[in-house]
């Protein structure tokens, strides 16, 4: 937790008033939401899930709720969110939240984005690393199945004995990557089976810094 907060202090640390200000999903990415509300800014968030727009209300940040900013498409200064999974050339996995495809929209309209990681995250190769988020329309889970099988196995995420149903009314897709294709032309080339919505690979919009947090509260900026 030290390691996690201390990044997403330091996050906060470029927040200024008048900012439009991109709010990530997961664990790490509402402490930086937290510590937006301690900090008390003149600010507008665009929350990247559901679960990050309640907490984001909670603590006083003003919303701009996930259809209007669809609709007028403000700028965003500045994107702060987790990762799952980061590999030297700053590619992520995302999507262990299952929230990839609205935080995948979110980073690609902020002019920066920060990624706030502890050093669990940092690994030599995403491939393997992590299970890829593949979000899917409910109606074509099967249909990808099979296409996803040729890169390897996919599982259907469930939460609870249920399925787990995402903020987009969709299903999610685990899979455990294990052919060796490079991961930029996986990310589009998955997006291109038909159903498929999105997937939690970063390789396009990477992140402008990567912040590190290590037990001991230190930070390295990368
Ligand atoms: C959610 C995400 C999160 O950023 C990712 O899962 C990291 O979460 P945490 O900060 O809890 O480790 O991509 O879809």
């Amino acid at each position: 937790v030290k390691a996690k907060k201390a990044v997403a202090e330091k996050a906060c640390g470029y927040v200024k008033d008048g900012m439009v200000v991109g709010l990530g999903t997961g664990s790490t990415a509402e402490l930086a939401i937290k510590r937006l509300g301690e900090l008390d800014l003149d600010i507008q968030g665009i929350p990247s899930s559901v679960r990050t727009e309640g907490l984001a209300r909670s603590v006083g940040i003003d919303i701009v709720p996930w259809k209007e900013f669809l609709e007028k498409k403000p700028r965003i200064d500045l994107d702060i969110d987790g990762a799952d999974r980061v590999d030297p050339d700053w590619n992520l996995i995302k999507g262990g939240g299952g929230a990839h495809t609205r935080e995948k929209i979110v980073a690609n309209a902020s002019r920066l984005f920060y990624c706030i990681v502890d050093d669990s995250k940092l690994v030599k190769k995403l491939a393997g690393s992590f299970p890829i988020a593949v979000e899917v329309r409910p109606d074509s889970v099967d249909s990808v199945k099979r296409e996803l099988a040729g890169y390897g196995a996919s599982k259907l995420r469930m939460r609870d004995q249920k399925v787990f149903i995402t903020d987009n009314s969709n299903y999610i897709l685990d899979f455990s990557l294990s052919v060796g294709e490079p991961v930029e032309r996986l990310e589009v080339d998955i997006n291109e089976i038909p159903g498929v919505v999105d997937n939690g690979l970063f390789t396009r919009r990477k992140p402008d810094r990567v912040f590190v947090g290590y037990p001991d509260g230190r930070v390295d900026t990368l």
